[in-house]
């Protein structure tokens, strides 16, 4: 079971997204709990506000720190560690084995930031920044949603039983296999007749090859990072003499 509390001024924008697939059958089956809650509630009287002119000059609003930091006092579980996450195009780059590390926590508290970011102080009350990719969203809520996407899905019981992991891309290291779906031919393109004949070793082989090739083709840079072992060492020989790439 994990909990996720989420601080952004715009809770409403979750509604959708927990409501379908994997979060809202998370949600219904009792493996998850996710709840967006409203910043402004913590924002400063008398309007609640929640941002402020930045200090230097410069363009837009920044994030003030007190209604965050009063937010994160009152989410923070009694009980257990509450893993405190700012989201920022500045923290860690979010990767599988980020997402493993986090699907094991059981309290998560993320924090989106809005306008030009958020008052670099609040850095102070979190445990780890993330970022979903080298590119800057306009605000925190659909990188959370990115987040929290991943992380459920690897909550045990989360997929179902004709789902795996252990093929998917990123979990060894490499991108998937190519997949094919009926029909067998479409518009001259043909499913490859290995998976037509039902030889599972072939299929197995097969499929370690094609993840092989479709990583050194889309991701080469993922490459460095694989333990080569022998059968890899003779797809990959088998790659370059058919001249796979
Ligand atoms: C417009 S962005 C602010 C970007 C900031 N001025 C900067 O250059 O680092 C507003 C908010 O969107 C969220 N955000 C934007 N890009 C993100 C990314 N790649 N990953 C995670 N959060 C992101 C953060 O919460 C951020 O505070």
């Amino acid at each position: 079971m994990i909990n996720i509390r989420v601080l952004t001024i715009f809770p409403n924008i979750f509604e959708s997204f927990l409501a379908y697939g994997n979060p809202a059958r998370a949600i219904q089956m009792g493996l998850a709990s996710v709840q967006p809650v409203d910043l402004r509630q913590f924002g400063d009287e008398p309007r609640r506000s929640t941002d402020d002119y930045p200090y230097g000059g410069g363009i837009g609003m920044i994030m003030k720190p007190e209604p965050i930091v009063r937010g994160i006092r009152s989410l923070e579980a009694y009980d257990v560690v509450t893993h405190k996450i700012l989201l920022t195009p500045q923290g860690r780059k979010l990767k599988q084995e980020i997402v493993e590390e986090l699907s094991h926590k059981s309290e998560l508290l993320l924090i989106c930031g809005r306008y030009e970011g958020i008052d670099e102080r609040v850095r102070y009350f979190v445990n780890d920044e993330i970022s979903v990719g080298d590119y800057v969203l306009s605000g925190g809520e659909t990188a959370a949603m990115v987040l929290i996407d991943c992380i459920i899905r690897l909550v045990p019981g989360v997929l179902g039983s004709d789902s795996r992991i252990d093929g998917e891309s990123f979990y060894n290291g490499l991108l998937e296999y190519p997949q094919y779906t009926r029909p067998r031919d479409f518009e001259d393109c043909q499913v490859p007749s290995v998976l037509l004949e039902g030889h599972h070793e072939k299929i197995r082989r097969w499929k370690r090859k094609m993840s092989l090739v479709k990583t050194m083709r889309n991701r080469p840079d993922l490459m460095k990072s694989i333990t080569v072992d022998e059968e890899m060492e003779e797809l990959l020989n088998e790659i370059e003499s058919e001249r796979l790439i």
